[in-house]
């Protein structure tokens, strides 16, 4: 037996079923970003240089990833619905609930794209990273209530009847306090005249899920095809200032 072969580490090892995994994907290599390895807490950058030594007859992803869902030339909102975002149910239910409590489509719509950021992207700062990606297609009020309700959420408002979500309690423990810049945001938005539509966000943002609750989108399509200005281009192609979230969600592992 020889002693200087070393067996290799569980994360070695999963390193190398990894790059086996891509290499087999297609004639193609899909990369992670940076981010990616963070989820897991690594902070690193596949050296394209060694790959391409390695693999000098293979060529990176620079489209779209065959194991993800297909989406078309023109993307529409739906279409990222269908295929992007890991879960609409919560999203759903929420806007469900702002139509049955009378409200109207700009509140509705904002209560169906509110965690938008979550089902599609990332949850740190949710709420920015989706009014960022629906600013330049909505009304301005939708998307600074989407915004809004990443701060207003750890609020309560009686007046409304919203109390501090025991979800959070549960989920961060009694004594998590708000970061200071969500705190300001609070203050800033108490005093703004779009305060209540951010509040409506938080008010039918419900967290006690009834899997048997019906809900569909096809429920939402007139109401998106009223208030979403959808780019004939399709999202990503449009040249607006989030034109590249929507095409980084639509091709993930593009190598740039
Ligand atoms: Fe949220
Ligand atoms: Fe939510």
């Amino acid at each position: 037996m020889n002693e200087h072969v070393q067996t290799p580490s569980l994360s070695e090892r999963a390193d190398e079923i990894e790059e086996k995994m891509m290499h087999e994907l297609a004639e193609r290599i899909a990369t992670k970003s940076v981010l990616f390895g963070m989820a897991d807490g690594k902070i690193e950058l596949m050296n394209g240089v060694d790959f391409k030594r390695n693999n000098p007859d293979k060529y990176f992803l620079m489209g779209a990833d065959p194991r993800l869902p297909k989406m078309p030339a023109k993307p529409t909102l739906i279409d990222f619905f269908k295929n992007r975002f890991a879960s609409l149910n919560h999203l759903l239910q929420s806007a469900t609930l702002a139509l049955k409590n009378g409200h109207n489509e700009k509140i509705v719509l904002a209560c169906l794209l509110h965690d938008i950021g979550v089902a599609s992207f990332i949850r740190c700062d949710h709420g920015y990273w989706g009014a960022q990606m629906i600013e330049p297609y909505v009304d301005e009020e939708v998307s600074w209530a989407v915004r809004m309700h990443q701060a207003l959420r750890f609020f309560p408002d009686e007046s409304v009847g919203y109390e501090y979500p025991q979800q959070y309690i549960n989920n961060f423990g009694a004594d998590y306090k708000p970061e200071p810049y969500i705190v300001r945001e609070y203050e800033r938005a108490k005093k703004h005249k779009w305060y209540m539509s951010a509040r409506l966000i938080c008010v039918n943002d419900i967290y006690s899920f009834d899997p048997n609750a019906k809900v569909n989108l096809d429920d939402f399509v007139d109401i998106v095809g009223c208030n979403f200005r959808q780019p004939a281009e399709g999202l990503g192609f449009d040249d607006s200032p989030s034109a590249h979230m929507w095409r980084t969600l639509m091709w993930p592992t593009r190598f740039l």
